[in-house]
């Protein structure tokens, strides 16, 4: 179990209330957003008119076509670039530039080479001139989470891709931020580790409640993962649908093969690839006797 800076936090915030869904609180506003890139060849319009709301310890994926406007949507609600129109809150506090509460995690590790995995970890410590003395106890636990411990004078070239991202989740993690946006971060993965990346984070979003925000092309990974799939347009990212993942916790990899699992998966890719959707299917004809 990890701990939060605050204590730890109760898994079982997340345990399945049959047929009942706890609504929580909202922590991140999307408000009408709308991006347009300028460029020598004219602008670019990325996103448009995009609202959203998350909320508190949710699991929100999001998917689209390729170049729909899902690094822009996210790299928006980081508060590292702007938008065009319309606002990103947290807290009911617009974001209008980096904050210690929101981490980032890529589908590049991004790890400094010239660091080994202990230093690479502490470098966010640096950067935001945080003591990082009161979290030395967290990172340890965070490390044997994510099964590093013994590899932390490491350098990042000793370490296979795998074990890369897990250093940089423990980057994110170590202090602490309430909203963990994620960037394609397994995209780059065999489907083997990508597997046991995906089982890591539902473990690690069980046991500390964060509100997380995860793009990614792959569909099954986002059903596997999500309360909620968010389903874009191809550009400019619209919302297309917003589908409910009511599978119960903890999801398993053997789930990913069964029929009703499937049968989100395409419903899902139907709408990524027709840009709405289609609703539900009818009932199936009853056949006639004889
Ligand atoms: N800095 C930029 N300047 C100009 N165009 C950009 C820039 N970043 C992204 N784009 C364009 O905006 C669109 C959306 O990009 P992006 O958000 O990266 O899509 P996705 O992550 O869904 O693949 C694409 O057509 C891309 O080429
Ligand atoms: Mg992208």
């Amino acid at each position: 179990m990890i701990h939060s800076q605050a204590g730890v936090v109760d898994s079982s915030r997340h345990a399945p209330e049959p047929g009942r869904r706890p609504l929580p609180s909202v922590k991140m506003t999307v408000d009408h957003a709308t991006k347009a890139y300028k460029t020598a060849s004219g602008a670019v319009h990325a996103l448009d008119d995009l609202s959203l709301e998350i909320g508190d310890g949710e699991f929100v994926c999001i998917v689209g076509p390729s170049g729909c406007g899902k690094s822009t949507l996210l790299w928006a609600m980081s508060g590292l670039h702007d938008l065009t129109r319309g606002s990103v809150s947290l807290d009911n506090v617009p974001v209008t530039g980096p904050r210690s509460e929101i981490g980032m995690i890529f589908q590049d590790a991004n790890l400094l080479p010239w660091r080994n995995l202990w230093q690479n970890i502490h470098f966010p410590f640096e950067i935001k001139r945080i003591n990082p003395k009161p979290y030395a106890g967290r990172v340890r636990e965070l490390i044997a989470e994510v099964g590093l411990t013994g590899f932390e004078t490491k350098m990042p070239r000793e370490l296979s891709g795998g074990m890369q991202q897990r250093a940089s989740i423990v980057r994110c993690l170590s202090y602490d931020p309430a909203v963990i946006l994620m960037d394609e971060p397994f995209g780059a993965l065999d489907a083997f580790t990508r597997d046991e990346m995906n089982l890591l984070i539902q473990k690690i979003w069980m046991e500390t409640g964060k509100t997380i925000i995860f793009v990614t092309h792959n569909v099954s990974e986002a059903i596997f993962l999500a309360d909620r799939v968010v389903v874009l347009t191809p550009r400019p990212g619209r919302l297309a649908h917003i589908f409910p993942i009511n599978l119960p916790r903890p999801r398993t990899i053997e789930m990913t093969f069964t029929p009703e699992f499937i049968a989100r998966v395409i419903e899902i890719k139907t709408t990524i690839e027709t840009g709405r959707f289609a609703g539900a299917e009818p009932p199936a004809p009853a056949v006639a006797p004889g």
